[in-house]
């Protein structure tokens, strides 16, 4: 059996997290929307159209926020069209997945399904094919009270109160040829600023994400993030980042080895957003936002077969296993351990695309993801320990030295501590021990395990409990020291609670 060591004390903390770490995305793109979170007619949806099934379960994810439109179709929408009675909005083309919006459901729509989600927008705006102006007017739209144009509009679609959308992203992947619209650095960085200095001189209290670059195989990666912040450094808030990883090669090891890259991946765009600091001699941070990330792969090819200029069609729909729930859980352990500059990611996306929740005509079933990001969402809250951990590693060929452990330790309160672990060991257990002297009174309330003995087990509608946590794991907190077993390929959720506390 390996052994693995944690080692960390209460006075050194990372920091404490951002609710918004926990965050999500819902793109105008195959059934996200259309037959995902909106089923007119459904006997499984309400009067508006929101499927009731959907909304249990993206409560249950306790979701904070939600990016909205898109994602690549944000460059090519226009808010208006999605706006006013429903009859009257027009069908278009829309070019960046070759399919036909309907524009039945819109920003309107969006806001209500996001309060009854219990959760908030982030929204996009269009820099691509449109610019400073559109985007005014939408926060105006969105924002103002009453009394303009715009506002008065939303007024007269029947929406007296603003949707006061705090966080709005400058467009999307404004650096991948693929973007309808793309940009040079120098252009978007210019345009970012111009339009993020306008809306806030509508709305000081919004907060702006600029485009980083679409992952870190981007061959314009470091140098586009240096000449846009240098741009609009002093406008916006935080710099966006995406990052998507696959397995092609079915090489288990390889790919979960992969949250190594995202570690590294987050510490060069700190660097960089430093370094932009640094040459302003400034004392203002830009924070990150990691607003999509994910496993996507599995779909690739159903993808690719795909009729151009139909409606909803199932796209993008991976249907995930269980060795990427680990790497999953691995990203959300990685996201954690960062928790001082990344604020804001979001998991992308949130229903049948890329998603932890699918759907069909008759129900609704969690993905194995799902599970992860559950129990991030619901216990990863609060400050953020530092931890070295001390573990056997292997050598991966795009990532290094990979650790087989990866794990987080959060003091969620005075009463409860969370440890995150995952065990990326295809063979072996693991012990993990941990010094927790500090922490006089604590006992083990739980020990949750996902695990399966198919790398490839999956969840499906027939089958939906296939790859499940149980309160099963053997750990013991004895004298203050932890003692954890971590099975082979599993991933752990230890919480610890104050004797007094229950
Ligand atoms: O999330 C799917 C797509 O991935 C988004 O539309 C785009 O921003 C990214 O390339």
């Amino acid at each position: 059996m390996k052994q693995a060591q944690l080692y960390l004390d209460r006075h050194f903390a990372v920091g404490e997290t951002d609710d918004r770490l926990f965050g999500s995305f819902i793109e105008h793109l195959g059934r996200a929307v259309y037959g995902g979170i909106y089923q007119p007619g459904s006997p499984l949806s309400d009067e508006r159209g929101f499927r009731r099934d959907v909304l249990a379960l993206v409560r249950e994810l306790n979701v904070p926020l939600v990016r909205y439109p898109g994602g690549n179709f944000v460059s090519g929408f226009c808010w208006e069209d999605s706006v006013g009675p429903a009859a009257e909005r027009r069908a278009k083309p829309e070019a960046a997945w070759g399919v036909i919006e309907s524009n039945q459901f819109g920003l309107n729509e969006f806001s209500t399904w996001a309060k009854a989600a219990g959760t908030s927008t982030m929204m996009a705006v269009n820099l691509a094919t449109r610019g400073t102006l559109e985007a005014k007017n939408l926060l105006e739209y969105c924002n103002l009270p009453g009394g303009t144009y715009y506002s008065d509009l939303r007024c007269s679609h029947g929406f007296a109160a603003p949707h006061d959308i705090k966080l709005w992203c400058l467009g999307n992947e404004m650096d991948g040829p693929w973007q309808i619209g793309h940009k040079t650095a120098y252009e978007y960085g210019r345009l970012a600023n111009e339009t993020g200095r306008l809306m806030k001189m509508l709305c000081p209290e919004i907060e702006l994400v600029a485009c980083g670059s679409s992952s870190l195989d981007m061959p314009t990666f470091g140098a586009w993030e240096s000449t846009v912040l240098d741009e609009c450094y002093d406008t916006v808030d935080y710099l966006s980042m995406h990052q998507y990883y696959a397995n092609h090669e079915k090489d288990t090891a390889e790919f979960l080895a992969a949250s190594q890259g995202m570690d590294r991946f987050i510490s060069q765009v700190v660097s960089l957003c430093d370094a932009a600091a640094a040459r302003r001699h400034t004392t203002r941070k830009i924070n990150l936002s990691f607003d999509e990330w994910n496993v996507w792969y599995h779909s690739a090819e159903a993808d690719k077969k795909l009729e151009r200029w139909c409606q909803a069609p199932h796209q993008l729909e991976d249907v995930y296993n269980f060795e990427d729930a680990l790497l999953v859980g691995s990203m959300l352990i990685t996201l954690l351990r960062h928790a001082d500059r990344v604020k804001i990611a979001c998991l992308a996306q949130l229903v049948n695309v890329i998603a932890p929740i699918m759907t069909s005509d008759t129900g609704a079933w969690r993905q194995t993801i799902f599970w992860p990001y559950y129990y991030a969402s619901r216990y990863g809250r609060g400050r953020v320990m530092n931890t070295l951990v001390e573990s056997p590693s292997y050598e991966s060929k795009k990532y290094g030295d990979a650790a087989y452990l990866d794990a987080v330790f959060v003091e969620n309160d005075a009463d409860t501590l969370t440890l995150f672990a995952v065990n990326k060991d295809m063979d072996d257990d693991m012990t993990l021990c941990c010094d927790l002297r500090q922490y006089a009174g604590f006992r083990v309330a739980e020990h949750i395990v996902l695990t399966h003995d198919d790398r490839y087990a999956v969840n499906t509608e027939a089958a939906p409990d296939t790859v499940c946590p149980v309160n099963g794991g053997v750990s013991e907190l004895k004298d203050g020291r932890l003692t954890a077993r971590l099975g082979r390929h599993s991933w752990n959720m230890l919480r610890l609670v104050r004797a007094k506390a229950e």
